[in-house]
């Protein structure tokens, strides 16, 4: 199964996951990392900004999970933006090396195999930054979606639209469609690290964690991955069975083992 690491705030779970990626990209110059948005991976971010400062990350290579199909890549909410804004422009790295799916309309049905061909062009995905949703989606794979799927075009449920109307000046202006990748491609990652905090997630977290595999939830595919990492502040690990457990694992963990 996953493991479990249940921390105070938000803070201390991008400062974990940014020494993470920090000793990835020491191992691995040219490190692929799959980059999320929305407001979980952060603290993740900020983290990281102090830790590259002097570091080398000209050859760190990115994949998004997802974009707004439809949506101008230059609109400031496209995740093309997003990326860019949050990730690319403040850790330094080289733009013409992060990639997000192309929503534009114009051969949308061949964009999502394109994007399978860029990752495995880079070698693969070496550490995949997850959030979930409230109805338990990871990348923009809503529930119902294949264990086995690729990249390609899904339409957003009406509760996704919501949440994510806060970008935006109404729900609707919050695209139909996206393309994200599948969770196929999200399980041949080679680690996965989903994050998740506050209280408005903790069904999530604990179907994914503790339910049943079941594309009905579909955050609950990490219990398939060989190197799955969640971590999760209190409140989003409020309805976890077995919290006590993951605490105790977690302090008894042997110092060699890293996340
Ligand atoms: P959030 O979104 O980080 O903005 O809560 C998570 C998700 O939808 O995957």
């Amino acid at each position: 199964m996953a493991e479990i690491v249940i921390v105070r705030e938000a803070a201390v779970a991008g400062a974990l996951v940014a020494d993470e990626i920090v000793r990835l990209i020491r191992d691995k110059p040219d490190a692929v990392l799959g980059l999320a948005t929305g407001s979980t991976p952060l603290p993740v971010y900020e983290a990281l900004r102090p830790r590259l400062e002097g570091m080398d990350v000209s050859r760190v290579r990115g994949f998004a999970l997802d974009e707004y199909v439809g949506l101008d890549p230059a609109h400031p909410e496209s995740y093309r933006s997003v990326i860019t804004r949050e990730v690319v422009e403040p850790l330094g790295l080289d733009p013409a090396l992060i990639r997000t799916p192309d929503g534009s309309p114009e051969g949308i049905e061949r964009h999502g195999e394109e994007y399978e061909a860029s990752i495995r062009e880079a070698g693969g995905i070496d550490l995949q930054i997850l959030g979930i949703g409230t109805d338990g989606h990871i990348g923009f794979n809503e529930p119902g979606s294949s264990f086995a799927s690729l990249t390609r075009v899904k339409t957003l449920t009406e509760q996704t639209r919501r949440d994510n109307a806060r970008f935006f000046d109404s729900i609707d202006d919050v695209p139909m469609h996206c393309i994200t990748q599948g969770l196929g491609t999200i399980l041949r990652a080679r680690h996965l690290v989903l994050l998740a905090f506050g209280a408005g997630k903790a069904d999530a977290v604990a179907g994914a964690v503790e339910g049943p595999v079941t594309a009905s939830l579909p955050g609950s595919a990490i219990q398939l991955h060989p190197h799955a990492t969640v971590v999760v502040d209190e409140a989003a690990a409020s309805k976890l069975a077995h919290a006590d457990y993951y605490r105790y694992a977690y302090d008894n963990k042997p110092a060699w083992q890293g996340l």
